[in-house]
């Protein structure tokens, strides 16, 4: 089964994937997870995005297309994944789709989660990780980003049916449980 879970900045995304790991037995794929991972260790890769991403900005297509069809060759992502941050522009979307098609696969649910954007400020100002996009400043970009750039995915996957819209408001295990009721 292969899932997107989307939704803009401090949406819940990553909350909601680690809780859906275990329940549905999938691997989760964050891009952000995986640029900041890059980024601490110092790699090529890192070092290519760590001023994109100090700055809220989207690295460029080409080089997330590669890094994720290159981590969907693994072993573990082989009965499905979770994406988390990905696809993030609707040069991606027909990218992954046509590497899954590919494959003779497809996504078989895309999940949005609906948070009023003040709530997304609260959320991301109280997080603590000391995320270096976590400022006033950056969110504002970060929204802007997502407004402009990565909110048009979401028609994308309307067109192909697979579209289900949570509200993201409420309490973590009341968000997950709308997730698994809406997937059955
Ligand atoms: P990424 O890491 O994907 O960040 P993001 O999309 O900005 O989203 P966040 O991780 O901030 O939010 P989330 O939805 O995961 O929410 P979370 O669960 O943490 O991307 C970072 C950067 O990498 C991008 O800006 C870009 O530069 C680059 N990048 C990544 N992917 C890319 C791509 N595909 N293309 C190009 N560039 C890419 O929750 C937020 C906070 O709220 C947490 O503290 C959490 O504990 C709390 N919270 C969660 N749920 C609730 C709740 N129900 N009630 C109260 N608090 C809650
Ligand atoms: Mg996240």
């Amino acid at each position: 089964m292969n899932i997107i879970l989307f939704g803009p900045p401090g949406a819940g995304k990553g909350t909601q994937a680690e809780k859906m790991i275990s329940h549905y037995n999938l691997p989760h794929l964050s891009t952000g997870n995986i640029f900041r991972e890059n980024i601490k260790n110092k790699t090529e890769l890192g070092k290519k995005v760590t001023l994109i991403l100090d700055a809220g900005k989207l690295v460029p297509d080409e080089t997330v297309v590669e890094l994720v069809t290159d981590e969907l060759k693994k072993e573990k992502y082989k009965s499905g994944v979770i994406f988390d941050g990905f696809p993030r522009t609707v040069k991606q979307a027909e990218e992954l789709d046509t590497y899954l098609q590919a494959n003779g696969e497809n996504i078989d649910t895309f999940i949005t989660l609906n948070v009023p954007e003040q709530e997304l400020i609260d959320r991301i100002l109280s997080r603590g990780q000391g995320r270096s996009d976590d400022t006033p400043e950056k969110i504002k970009t970060r929204l802007q980003v997502y407004r402009d750039e990565t909110e048009p995915v979401l028609n994308h996957y309307k067109n192909k049916d697979v579209v289900k819209e949570i509200d993201g408001v409420g309490t973590i295990e009341e968000i997950f449980e709308r997730i698994t009721s809406a997937l059955s």
